[in-house]
């Protein structure tokens, strides 16, 4: 008898229709091998009706034990841009490029660390069936990681950042820094780095409802 071929595909294939059935089997993915050190899956959160979709590099080390996307240092900054701007946390859709921490120990502490491409790419099918299912307006990318995911290839942020691009029909994209970027500017720039986040994040604001 012939042994059938191995199933290749991602399980977010078969993941079923809805932002709660996606989060189900996300907790037990093992597309690439970040898993295996997380303490969990992280996946997006907020309304399911946004027209607004946010997306981040990775959890981190806060987002990872609590299980929640952007609820670190990182997630204030952001949040707080977005109240600069208008626009609440509760009507929008949070989510990252890549959702298990990756890290690195030094001592006990555990240091973030950049996903790699593989990781990036192997994470990309659950990213795409929230954009799928949410049906966001516009989406932001926040940094690199975000953007490489959003794309499929490496974007220069400075050069591309506060300005409305095509992502695909009737969806909009706009890129700006990572909110972790605004934690380690030195301090002399921290307010006019800030300024220009909130300034990017204020084109959303048409976006809305
Ligand atoms: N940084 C991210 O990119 N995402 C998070 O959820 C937290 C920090």
């Amino acid at each position: 008898m012939k042994t059938p071929p191995p199933d290749t595909s991602h399980p977010a294939e078969h993941a079923g229709n809805t932002i709660a059935s996606l989060r189900k089997a996300a907790t037990n993915c093992r597309a690439c091998h970040l898993w295996e050190h997380a303490t969990q899956t992280v996946f997006g959160e907020g309304s399911s009706h946004a027209s607004i979709m946010l997306v981040g590099e990775q959890p981190g080390d806060r987002e990872d034990t609590t299980g929640h996307p952007f609820v670190g240092p990182a997630g204030s900054i952001l949040s707080h841009a977005l109240t600069a701007v208008g626009i609440s946390r509760e009507e929008v859709y949070v989510t990252n490029a890549v959702k298990h921490f990756k890290f690195e120990l030094r001592g006990k502490r555990r240091m973030h660390k950049k996903p790699i491409d593989a990781e990036i790419v192997a994470c990309h099918a659950w990213l795409q069936r929230e954009i799928e299912l949410i049906a966001p307006r516009l989406i932001i990318a926040l940094g690199a990681t975000a953007a490489r995911s959003l794309l499929g290839r490496t974007t220069p942020i400075k050069v591309n950042r506060g300005k409305l691009l095509e992502y695909a029909t009737g969806i909009s994209l706009l890129i700006t820094v990572h909110p972790s970027f605004l934690l380690r500017v030195p301090e002399e720039n921290k307010d006019e780095e800030y300024e220009h986040f909130v300034n990017d994040l204020n084109l959303a604001k048409p976006f809305l409802g």
